[in-house]
């Protein structure tokens, strides 16, 4: 590391006064200890980098009549972008030793982990010739990985999330093939329908996962006293007609949506309007899995992105026009194009559509919480806009525009929009 301080010990002329013999390092103590110091606030910088959560000092410095320059220490000496040049000073200084401060909004930021356990992106070598989550195997596999975390990690994470919509990797990695791992294989139309089986038995397999990690969970980490669920994907539906039909099309669609996931856990079996279209490929739980699946949630996520009409359609279906689980025996209209990835970036930065999207949704949130519903959390989707899925980085959802040639972030309207809704009234709070 190359670093021109300016110092120049060999020409500096320190000349002792001539009464006095000038004193040396070697006249102390061996073991005396010579050092610099500083801290954080003062030399650091980077306020808002790295996940440092606010202090007090940034809260008073930017209170106007504070501070009697009118500056803040933002910025300052940058230390957090310089601390190893720093370092080669205090060696050039022939200090031993450094004292600076650890910056507690630096570790404890005050950014709560939420953490999901499985994303969609299995091992390799689990799927192949093992046959993914397919294979009751996989349950042994998921397990030991959740264990690991647990063991690692949960000393600091109290919330967990064993599946992100597992609807999703269930019937598009297994049944449509649009999503890894692209399997299609048994999904041949007969003269009653669908008769995929592999998104039935992924998802059986799925729930097992679930309530054999959120059971060891709750016994091997106890004292860890954190809070275990999953997070499914539901659209808010409606009827498309009066008909029965399309109020029955309705019904169906949330069995297949929630139901399908929470009716096990809540109730001890897949909903009978999914045993009724489904038959004899829907598996059946053992009376082990019930007790083991029983209540084995302590939060539910919901993730909502639309709403949808809901109309009946005989089956079979075709398959071009229908939704991914075709047995539901329903197709749905509703469309949201505020995610289109092909927007030049000034556009996409005035995203009104999707502040209009989370404000609206989030003044329903609030209504729902005051009518009794028990909502602890809302999560938005996303904060970066990413590779989304099959459709690559043609769709962007995040609060921050990404270009990714730069990888540098902007803030879009929503960006600005939540910043300002979350923003604390009173400091202190
Ligand atoms: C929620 C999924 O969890 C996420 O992976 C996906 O990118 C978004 N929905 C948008 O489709």
């Amino acid at each position: 590391l190359q670093i021109d301080s300016g110092l120049d010990v060999a020409s500096s002329n320190f000349s002792s006064s001539n009464d006095t013999q000038e004193l040396r390092r070697s006249d102390f103590p061996k073991d005396f200890i010579f050092g610099v110091a500083t801290s954080a606030y003062q030399v650091e910088g980077a306020v808002g980098e790295g996940g440092r959560g606010t202090t007090i000092w940034d809260t008073f410095t930017n209170t106007p009549g504070k501070i009697s320059d009118n500056t803040t220490a933002a910025v300052t000496a940058d230390q957090y972008h310089h601390y190893e040049a720093d370092v080669e000073l205090i060696k050039e200084l022939n200090m031993d030793a450094y004292r600076f401060s650890i910056a507690w909004s630096r570790i404890i930021p005050g950014i709560v982990p939420y953490v999901t356990l499985y994303h969609w992106d299995l091992p390799q070598p689990l799927e192949g010739n093992f046959g993914g989550w397919v294979n009751p195997e996989i349950v042994k596999h998921f397990t030991y990985f959740a264990d690991t975390c647990f063991a690692t990690f949960g000393d600091r994470v109290k919330h967990w999330i064993t599946f992100n919509e597992p609807t999703q990797f269930c019937v598009n990695g297994y049944g449509t093939g649009l999503h890894a791992p692209g399997r299609t294989s048994d999904r041949t139309l007969s003269s009653s329908g669908n008769s995929s089986t592999e998104p039935y038995l992924a998802a059986h397999n799925v729930l097992i996962a679930h309530a054999t990690v959120a059971d060891i969970y709750r016994s091997n980490y106890k004292h860890q006293e954190g809070r275990i669920g999953f997070t499914i994907d539901c659209d808010w539906t409606e009827p498309l007609s009066d008909s029965e039909e399309d109020k029955k099309a309705t019904e169906r669609r949330r069995a297949f949506q929630l139901g399908w996931w929470l009716d096990p856990i809540f109730f001890g079996d897949y909903p009978s309007l999914m045993r009724q279209y489904v038959g004899d490929r829907l598996p059946q739980f053992t009376e082990a899995e019930r007790s083991l699946l029983n209540n084995s949630l302590d939060f539910v996520g919901l993730n909502h992105y639309t709403t949808r009409w809901v109309t009946s359609q005989p089956l079979p279906l075709n398959p071009a026009q229908s939704n991914p689980l075709m047995d539901q025996g329903v197709l749905t209209t509703g469309v949201d194009e505020f995610n289109n990835g092909t927007l030049p970036i000034g556009d996409a930065l005035k995203d009104t559509r999707r502040v209009n999207y989370y404000r609206d949704y989030i003044i329903s949130m609030h209504q729902a919480i005051q009518n009794g519903a028990d909502v602890r959390a809302y999560m938005a989707w996303s904060l970066l806009d990413n590779f989304e899925w099959a459709v690559g980085f043609t769709s962007r959802f995040g609060l921050y525009y990404v270009d990714y040639t730069t990888q540098k972030r902007y803030a879009k309207d929503s960006a600005k929009w939540f910043s300002n809704f979350l923003q604390y009234e009173d400091a202190y709070s």
